[in-house]
């Protein structure tokens, strides 16, 4: 059963945010789930102001039709297939975008994401949320990193920045959620938090993940102008939450869930705003943190306070490394010159 239909609500801050951002030609950003959504809008809104984007998508009629729009509005769009519920799939989507951006990549957004999935395990064993919305960024970002250093060296700055959310306040991370557990997390039994469980994991993933990187980053990498910022949307009328329902959102506590999001939620653009923001807004700085204030309620992307927790950030940092097999993060060699 899917949530109420609320009506997509009008964009209050999103014109006002970008018209405060400076053009971006020359630049080459990458982004994974443009096709719909907060995705969506960042690749629209980054190939307005003149970036060439590379737009990580797994293969879907739904991908062809974003791709198609991003290049009837104008957009210098690349598209690269990458299924994030596959550690193959992302190993070659890491190569393509190396060789897209052989002259440096300026950001690489984190956002795409899923959330209330039931407790089924990916084909690489992993939790289909955990392996979605962190561990296969968590590769991602490993593989590009040579040409995120190649794009601070040359323009003086190069930006990863993740899309974490308000439900990831909550217990602190288990290495568990991080390992190949998938299908034995929690359930879908009663009373049907096992699912909101695991989202909260993977969304306070993304948080640390970011802190993890920062503090791991070689010294030189930081003078070279990378840096790690992240965001959260706010409740955002998005169609995520329509999606979670069709995977089976039928329970009372997940209609509430839903319902309460959809209710106070603001517009796609709105919800884009802070990882925008992160991204292109030169006054941002490394290790920020962007979104609404307060407790799920919506808004423009104002700085957070640090929510610092090195002994997660250490967990988070380990168990991803084992569980994609990554061995030096910082050390893809690449046959770049
Ligand atoms: N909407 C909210 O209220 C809210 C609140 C907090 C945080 N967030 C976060 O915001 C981010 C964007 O969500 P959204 O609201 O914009 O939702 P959305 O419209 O459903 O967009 C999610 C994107 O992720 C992509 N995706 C999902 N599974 C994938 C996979 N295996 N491989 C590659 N791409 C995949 C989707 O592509 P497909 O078309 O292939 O599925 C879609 O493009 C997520 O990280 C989410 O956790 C959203």
């Amino acid at each position: 059963m899917t949530p109420r239909d609320y009506p997509p609500p009008p964009s209050r801050y999103y014109d006002q945010v970008v018209e405060t951002l400076p053009r971006l030609d020359g630049l080459t950003v990458a982004v994974t789930g443009s096709t719909s959504g907060t995705g969506e809008v960042y690749a629209r809104t980054a190939g307005r102001l003149g970036a060439r984007v590379i737009v990580l998508n797994r293969p879907s009629a739904r991908a062809d039709a974003a791709t198609d729009r991003l290049r009837d509005g104008g957009v210098d769009v690349v598209p690269v297939a990458c299924d994030l519920q596959s550690f193959e799939s992302v190993r070659d989507a890491g190569e393509q975008v190396r060789a897209v951006a052989v002259g440096g990549l300026d950001v690489l957004c984190n956002n795409a994401g899923v959330m209330g999935l039931p407790d089924q395990a990916t084909p690489d064993g992993c939790d289909v949320q955990m392996q979605t919305n962190h561990l296969s960024h968590f590769l991602l970002t490993s593989l590009v990193w040579p040409v995120l250093q190649r794009g601070a060296e040359a323009r003086g700055r190069a930006r990863v920045v993740s899309h974490s959310s308000g439900a990831r306040r909550g217990p602190a991370l288990k290495a568990e959620y991080l390992e190949r557990r998938g299908g034995h997390l929690g359930g879908d039994g009663f009373p049907g938090f096992g699912k909101w469980r695991r989202y909260q994991q993977s969304k306070l993933a993304n948080l640390l993940f970011s802190y993890a990187l920062l503090e791991r980053m070689p010294a030189e990498d930081q003078a070279r102008g990378i840096q790690v910022l992240t965001a959260h949307p706010g409740p955002t009328n998005s169609g995520l939450q329509a999606k979670t329902g069709r995977a089976g959102g039928t329970r009372m506590l997940d209609r509430a869930i839903l319902n309460r999001t959809l209710k106070v939620a603001h517009s796609v653009e709105d919800g884009a705003l802070g990882i925008i923001r992160a991204s292109f807004d030169p006054a941002a700085q490394t290790g920020e943190f962007y979104g609404p204030a307060g407790r799920g309620e919506p808004g423009p992307p104002v700085l957070m306070e640090p929510e610092r927790d090195p002994a997660s950030e250490k967990i988070l940092w380990e168990t991803s490394l084992a569980t994609t097999g990554v061995t030096d993060f910082f050390g893809v060699r690449t046959g770049l010159t």
